[in-house]
């Protein structure tokens, strides 16, 4: 069995478990620590280090990040503290555990787990959109199964405003909006990425996925709308299978 500790870094805490690389599951209890105002740099580095310890773990970690990630360095920081822009996440973490550690996208790594274990599996031919509703929004896109790195497409612009501060789900939330008030944000945004993208299939993760039952009934896309099967543990799994698939 391959094993590594996967990690999700979210604008409001941080979970990770030990996942089982080879049939994409968790084999140990999920654990979060919530988090407060804009995650830091050294909060981060003490709750990875803390997961290490209680799951005296020693090999691997794979890591979803809320921010642009390329090569290791956090690039971007939307909801997170600005101090993470230039941070090389993975020798952080080298640093502190002595374990080695690759961080990519968040919903890049949320992407991959669909593509790989989840709800993407039939679409492997097929332009694929992932779509994380938490704290912000974060897209990954599949063409053919091939996954293009650090979209965005959250930050695209509606009427003037990030479409991430219009229709994220921490929106619904700070609002208190109704389901169906929410899924009209949400349409404005979808219809959106469907004039853009032209996906065949859009696939829901984040924090709203295990909702979906109370907002998918309003929304109307051309493309097949599916719910991501690992719910918001898509980014623990993801982030794992791919630091097992570059390790150096
Ligand atoms: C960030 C993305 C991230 C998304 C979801 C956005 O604010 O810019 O990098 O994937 O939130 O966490």
């Amino acid at each position: 069995m391959a094993k590594v500790l996967g990690i999700d870094v979210g604008g409001t805490g941080i979970k990770g478990a030990l996942v089982d690389t080879r049939k994409g599951v968790l084999i140990s209890e999920k654990k979060r620590y919530p988090t407060e105002g804009k995650i830091k740099p050294e909060k981060i580095m003490d709750l990875i280090a803390e997961f290490v310890r209680d799951l005296k773990w020693t090999g691997i970690i794979g890591i979803g990040f809320p921010a642009i990630v390329k090569n290791g360095v956090a690039l971007s920081a939307a909801n997170i503290s600005k101090k993470w822009i230039g941070i090389n996440i993975d020798e952080q973490v080298f640093h502190k555990t002595g374990l080695k550690a690759y961080s990519m996208n968040d919903a890049d790594a949320a992407g991959i787990a669909e593509m790989r274990f989840g709800a993407g599996r039939p679409f492997q031919k097929e332009i694929v959109i992932v779509l994380t509703l938490g704290t912000g929004i974060g897209s990954a896109i599949f063409v053919r199964g091939e996954l293009l790195p650090n979209t965005e497409l959250g930050h695209l612009e509606i009427r003037g405003k990030i479409a991430e501060k219009r229709a994220s789900d921490a929106i619904r939330q700070k609002k208190d909006l109704r389901w169906k008030e929410w899924s009209f944000l949400l349409q404005e945004y979808l219809d959106q990425l469907e004039f853009l993208f032209s996906p065949d299939v859009l696939i829901i993760g984040g924090g709203a996925s295990k909702y979906h039952e109370k907002f998918f009934p309003h929304l109307n896309v051309n493309a097949k709308l599916l719910p991501a099967e690992h719910l918001n543990l898509a980014g623990i799994i993801g982030a794992a299978w791919y630091a097992e698939h570059i390790k150096k």
